[in-house]
């Protein structure tokens, strides 16, 4: 993509003109099977990708099992408490080798020819050993590992890529967010309540937008609003100082902002009542003790929507949730989400969140049917493509005061998007 005069257009995908304030992208992308080629191979196969949370790996040998970036892996922690991930596919003849969603074992064992395999991956046996005259010495026969992974504050990421740069590096800005996630605790954060799946007819694209816009909330989501200023709740009640969008480098965005919703980290509601009230002043108190009170009330009060480029969406409103999402045909995607929690959260503050959580951010809340139904509803519009090519996401682009409700954000993501996939072959 590049930055060009009016009526130029260099690039096929997104047509950005600063000095016009135009920012569009070509409605192609979210429709187009080779588009989706491109992406597998230049975002998928290229960029860190969220596997899971720590705390879903405890003991030595739990495992779990999880397509990522559309590829069949197993993420595992085995008996010295080292985290590995592997391709699920056997060295033998391709069996996948774990078909469990998720277990404690000491060893995996292939279904098909029964080889096992230990928790490093190693081949342990295999019937009919002996006819076999290589050794296995040089590891032919064992499970293969993804090329990386790597953790940054509990949250594991693989990348498929060898010349990768390091997670951290990657993750720059997101840092941040993650640092104000993962501080919530002294103890540590869990992934409580198992795992959400659904999916729906549109692009992932479509979610990456959703997921990190403050544009649609009131308008789409009129009935939580509704809802939330009857339980005593306030509109406009910012109570932050960040209030704009963040362009965190490499694809990374968020939003930061208040909210007229409790938050169980520690921003009480009227419907808690007194002891709610009590409750949050007591963790504020804890989080000030921890890190001042700026800090302390950025954490307590302030919301975040946070992307992690491509597919990772980390949002801290009532409850945090952890979303990821991946594309099956350019018009379907299935989402996988999980909640996030203090480990050491008192059983009333838990009670609150999940609440929260089902309530506005969980398959049959409040906001994901508005949010799915709105998403298939651009999906179905593109079948006007041939006659009405192009999105707008110009919002805010000649302001200098940007506001949540903006859509900087999402040309952050866009810019990425387009240089990963227009480059090269
Ligand atoms: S495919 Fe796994 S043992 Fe043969
Ligand atoms: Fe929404």
């Amino acid at each position: 993509m590049s930055t060009v005069e009016a009526g130029t257009i260099i690039e096929p995908y997104i047509v950005e003109n600063q000095s016009k304030s135009i920012f569009q992208v070509n409605r192609r992308v979210f429709v187009d099977e080779q588009i989706l080629a491109r992406e597998t191979k230049k975002i998928f196969e290229t960029c860190w990708i969220y596997i899971g949370h720590e705390s879903e790996l405890l003991k030595p040998g739990d495992f779990l099992t999880r397509n990522v970036g559309g590829k069949e892996l197993i993420f595992v922690k085995d008996k010295d408490s080292q985290v590995r991930a592997f391709f699920n596919t056997c060295p033998h003849r391709g069996a996948m080798v774990c078909r469990e969603k998720h277990g404690n074992d000491k060893m995996f064992l292939c279904m098909y020819h029964a080889w096992s395999f230990d928790l490093t991956g190693k081949l342990v046996s295999r019937p009919e050993g002996e006819r076999y005259h290589s050794d296995n010495s040089e590891g032919i026969h064992d499970l293969v590992p993804v090329g990386k992974l790597d953790n940054y504050r509990g949250f594991y990421f693989v990348n498929f890529d060898d010349n990768a740069v390091d997670l951290k590096t990657y993750l720059g800005g997101a840092c941040e967010y993650i640092d104000l996630t993962a501080d919530q605790s002294e103890v540590g954060m869990e992934v409580v309540g198992g795992t959400q799946e659904y999916g729906f007819d549109a692009n992932w694209k479509l979610l990456v937008e959703n997921s990190i816009d403050g544009y649609h909330g009131v308008p789409t989501h009129t009935t939580y609003f509704d809802y939330i200023i009857a339980a005593g709740g306030q509109l406009g009640d910012t109570g932050t100082k960040v209030n704009k969008p963040r362009d965190l480098g490499n694809g990374h965005a968020a939003i930061e902002y208040g909210s007229p919703w409790g938050r169980p980290i520690a921003k009480p509601i009227a419907a808690w009542g007194e002891q709610g009230e009590k409750d949050c002043a007591a963790l504020r108190e804890k989080l000030t003790a921890r890190f001042g009170k700026e800090r302390a009330d950025r954490i307590a009060y302030n919301n975040f929507n946070l992307l992690i480029f491509p597919n990772l969406v980390i949002n801290n409103v009532m409850a945090i949730t952890i979303r990821t999402f991946y594309p099956q045909t350019p018009a379907r995607q299935e989402v996988k989400a999980w909640a996030l929690a203090p480990k050491d959260e008192s059983a009333i503050m838990r009670e609150r969140r999940l609440y929260s959580f089902l309530e506005f951010l969980g398959p049959g809340g409040f906001a994901t049917p508005d949010d799915c139904e709105a998403l298939k509803m651009c999906q179905k519009g593109y079948d006007n493509m041939t006659h009405v090519e192009w999105n707008d996401i110009s919002k805010g682009m000649s302001e200098n005061k940007q506001g949540n409700t903006d859509e900087k954000q999402m040309r952050v993501f866009w810019r990425e998007w387009d240089k990963r996939i227009s480059g090269g072959s």
